[in-house]
């Protein structure tokens, strides 16, 4: 009777998921969606303790170890509690990165202990075991632990505490590596032996170091195509777990994960106009940052202007772009850019923002941040729809954004961010940049567009300076 019980929370739980991520594509609705597939996720929990059942040698059990099972609840509970209100919007990407390694090592770890099970009999007949049990385990050790290492690593980029690294024919290397993680791999599945232990072993430490090897290189601006993948390599490996266990909510958590996270990926490619099996072989956009901020070699020079000029623009003009980046996001500026979309629209001026689809620090950072200051979702515009609009536009703001609007995405074949598309705002009659500096954006590079003769440069905190710019407008009258 239990099982049918538990197989109907799974069918429920497995509903709310889907439910739970169709609401995730809105910011309206994406709170709800986030609660009603925690909802399902606890349900399926706490069905599997307390109605699993298991046969072992005809007779059903329950499952064993409940306080270590409650005990890992109860302590991964309140760190991620901890965690998640603590931190800052601005640093969700790393706890992103940080989670979904989590969810690789526990891949990676159910496939050890399953492997331990199944060796663990001294006189094991390798050619005996079922071929899919152990293929099972071992995809889903090799994902895991590449997603594990992987998160690890991008986790400390994002974080600015690990450094992009390259050697020369890094690709070659991890290819290489690859091949021969998968060689080992065959054999261990398909001529067991006695080498199959060792050799498993040896899949472990190998796809460890590729998960290193691959994101190490990536740099700058290609991160989030990174950080997606990884999200969709610990789906697939939850999923080999559901296998493993013949758990159905599993199965199907993995499946929408990685599904999820593999279209994703694809957008994210398309975005930065990159080629998927480039990023698979971690050869793609790192090494070089391109020319060193603070060193220009552009010509041009860089055009000051004051919160009252940069009002009088704005208020005279019948089209105003704004364009929010990073920066909007560090200095918390969504709610006062709310302020002067609607001050702006109630002198008759037509106000839009232009969303790059990696804005910010993770995908539709921009979206949730200005959703949180009630920022009509009809007035963000995608990259595409936006820019042939520039060039009937009298002024773009941009706020605390860099790489993104950088013209040398289009311009310069030895930059890092080279084939992204990036906003057109050099097409609009006039460009004010806001930020502190002349420090270099995410990707490390200069931006040409600081330097045209189009662009003036308001500099200071993006709150600080929208708000003066608001106060302006307003004795303007
Ligand atoms: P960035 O290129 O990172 O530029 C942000 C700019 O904001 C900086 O140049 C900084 O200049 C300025 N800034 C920082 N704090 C500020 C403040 N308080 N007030 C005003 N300005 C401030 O940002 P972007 O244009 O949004 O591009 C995003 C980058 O991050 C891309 O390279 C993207 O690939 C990468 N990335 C994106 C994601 C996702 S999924 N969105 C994930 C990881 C990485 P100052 O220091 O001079 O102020």
């Amino acid at each position: 009777m239990n099982q049918y019980i538990l197989q109907i929370i799974y069918l429920i739980a497995s509903v709310t998921f889907i439910i739970g991520l169709k609401f995730l594509g809105n910011p309206a609705t994406a709170r709800k969606g986030n609660l009603i597939a925690a909802f399902g996720m606890t349900i399926a929990i706490f069905g599997t303790i307390f109605l699993y059942t298991y046969d072992e040698n005809g007779e059903a059990k329950h499952l064993h170890n409940l306080p270590l099972i409650f005990g890992a609840l109860v302590v991964g509970t309140v760190l991620g509690w901890i965690a998640a209100k603590k931190v800052q919007m601005t640093a969700m990407p790393e706890m992103v990165s940080l989670f979904n390694g989590m969810g690789g090592a526990c891949a990676m770890l159910i496939s050890i202990i399953e492997f331990q099970h199944l060796t663990e009999n001294p006189n094991l007949d390798f050619a005996s075991l079922p071929v899919g049990h152990i293929l099972t385990i071992i995809i889903g050790m090799i994902i895991g632990s590449i997603s594990f290492a992987g998160s690890m690593v991008a986790w400390g980029k994002l974080s600015g505490n690990v450094k992009d690294k390259s050697f020369g024919k890094q690709q070659f290397i991890n290819v290489g590596l690859m091949l021969v993680i998968l060689l080992m791999a065959y054999m261990v599945v398909f001529n067991g032996g006695e080498n199959a232990v060792s050799l498993f072993y040896g899949v472990l430490v190998l796809s460890l170091i590729y998960g290193v090897l691959f994101v190490m290189p990536i740099g700058g601006a290609d991160m989030p195509v990174v950080i997606s993948l990884l999200n969709s390599f610990t789906g697939v490996a939850a999923a080999c777990g559901g296998f493993l266990y013949d758990n159905k909510v599993m199965l199907v958590g993995g499946i929408l994960v990685g599904s999820a996270g593999t279209l994703l990926t694809i957008v994210m490619c398309k975005a930065m106009n990159r080629s998927l099996l480039n990023v698979l072989i971690g050869n793609f956009g790192g090494g070089s940052k391109g020319e060193a901020a603070g060193s220009s070699t552009f010509e041009g020079s860089i055009k000051e202007v004051s919160a009252s000029d940069a009002a009088i623009l704005m208020r005279y003009a019948k089209k105003v772009i704004i364009v929010p980046g990073y920066g909007l996001a560090v200095a918390q500026a969504q709610h006062v850019v709310h302020d002067l979309e609607l001050l702006l629209e109630s002198e008759g001026i037509e106000v839009k923002y232009a969303i790059h689809p990696v804005a910010g620090r993770m995908p539709g950072h921009m979206n949730v941040l200005l959703a949180e200051s009630n920022v009509s979702y009809d007035k963000l515009v995608e990259m595409e729809e936006i820019n042939p609009e520039f060039n009937t536009t009298d002024v773009v703001l941009v706020v605390g954004a860099n790489d993104v609007v950088n013209p040398a995405a289009k311009t310069d074949p030895n930059s890092p961010i080279y084939g992204m598309p990036i906003l057109d705002v050099e097409n609009a009659a006039n460009v004010i940049v806001n930020k502190r500096s002349m420090k270099a954006g995410y990707a490390g590079i200069e931006n040409e567009l600081f330097y045209k003769p189009k662009t003036s440069m308001l500099f200071g905190d993006a709150k600080k300076a929208l708000t003066q710019l608001v106060s302006e407008i307003k004795a303007l009258g």
